[in-house]
């Protein structure tokens, strides 16, 4: 979407994944407070996101949106201006039709979905100093010419406002997804391309709730022609840090939510981190891979079942790429700078989890355990030439 935010993969933090429903206005301000003590602000973590369940039941009596006095007793500008004041953005969740995701399993009371209030509430939002708007569809009908029209309609009342504000949509909770992914692209920055995620590494599934790790990669992958600046596929929050998962595990879906050009959203519990998380998520190189300016998703170029290689192109001329291990024991897997778009040579390899750096004429290979992705920034060679997008073409060839 062209509306000036979003040019590469959005980086912050939500609520849901860690809290639910179980929110409040102290929650969130230790959370900014922890992000910036963390330093996670200072890589690029900025939009501090609320999820469901931070409304009132009731919209008051001229119809707007009003805080949940009890979670929220400051109010939501209060909160904006907290966050502003840290150098962080300010995300809310809400719902296109007559109620939120919590709303419509009956965790959370009422109805106070955006269906009928659009204006309205953009407006509320952009009074409030809102910056991300996570807008989710939660119900298990409606088509895709629904979804389309009902999304674009919060499209234009936010661009109406006047005020930046990332569009990040979710057309895919409980919504059964029968045939090819959309190109979202013409009305929201980011999307969701899979169901909720879990933490775990598999749940055997790739079209159901929940998903695990891998089984989000599966579904993902072949969408990264989609992907560019201003709009990305979102293969759902990190669960990075929330358990569930061995090290090596937690430390693969990291790099490839980075290499795919997803959104770096943190869904832990910022203020208790141990410092494998905190490793994991101040990796400083694979950031840089994610935030690289030519945004795009690393293509696959090779994948046997078991060993997948993926390659993103980067605006210096440099080409990221991943060796990820599906498989439950230790490989090696190998590709080639022919491979992944480089000519010349020699080529410099630094490994992204340890900064080692290593010569090649052509081979990059490493040993990768179970679960494992070995990724490295590959420099040197002749530049390749500008990147040729084909639009719609799903597996994109963009190297
Ligand atoms: C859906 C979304 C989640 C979260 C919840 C809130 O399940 O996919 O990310 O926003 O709703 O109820």
């Amino acid at each position: 979407l062209e509306n000036g935010v979003g040019r590469t993969p959005p980086m912050g933090w939500n609520t849901w994944n860690t809290f639910g429903c179980n929110i409040n206005e102290t929650l969130i301000k230790q959370t900014a407070d922890a992000l910036v003590s963390s330093g996670m602000r200072d890589l690029g973590y900025e939009y501090v996101v609320v999820d469901d369940c931070w409304f009132a039941p009731e919209r008051d009596s001229a119809g707007n949106l009003q805080a949940n006095p009890s979670r929220f007793p400051s109010g939501m500008k209060a909160l904006g201006d907290y966050l502003h004041a840290r150098g962080l953005k300010f995300g809310l969740y809400q719902a296109p039709l007559d109620r939120t995701c919590a709303q419509y399993f009956g965790s959370y009371p009422g109805a106070t979905g955006s269906l009928g209030h659009e204006e309205q509430d953009a407006r509320q939002f952009a009074a409030w100093g809102v910056d991300y708007l996570k807008y989710d569809w939660c119900s298990p009908t409606g088509t895709i010419d629904d979804q389309v029209r009902t999304f674009a309609k919060m499209r234009d009342a936010l661009a109406a406002t006047g005020r930046p504000i990332l569009y990040s949509i979710n057309p895919n909770s409980i919504h059964e997804k029968t045939g090819p992914q959309r190109d979202w692209g013409d009305v929201a920055n980011i999307w969701r391309t899979t169901e909720d995620i879990t933490n775990a590494w598999d749940t055997g599934q790739t079209n159901g709730y929940p998903m695990g790790i891998k089984n989000i990669v599966d579904v993902n992958v072949p969408l990264a022609g989609n992907a560019r600046p201003g709009q990305f596929n979102d293969p759902d929050m990190m669960v990075v840090g929330r358990g569930g998962m061995n090290d090596t595990e937690m430390r693969s879906h990291f790099a490839l939510w980075a290499i795919m050009a997803a959104p770096l959203i943190a869904g832990n519990d910022i203020r208790n981190m141990d410092s494998a998380t905190s490793t994991i998520l101040k990796n400083a190189n694979l950031i840089a891979i994610n935030q690289d300016p030519l945004g795009l998703q690393a293509v696959q170029v090779g994948f046997d079942g078991t060993r997948r290689v993926l390659a993103k192109r980067l605006s210096n001329g440099d080409v990221a790429v991943a060796l990820f291990n599906q498989g439950g024991s230790t490989t090696t897997i190998s590709t080639t700078a022919a491979a992944i778009g480089l000519t010349g040579g020699p080529f410099t390899l630094r490994d992204a989890w340890t900064n080692a750096v290593t010569t090649t004429t052509g081979t990059i290979s490493a040993t990768v355990p179970a679960h494992g992705t070995a990724v490295f920034r590959v420099s040197g060679g002749t530049p390749a030439p500008p990147p040729v997008r084909i639009q719609g073409a799903g597996s994109g060839r963009c190297l």
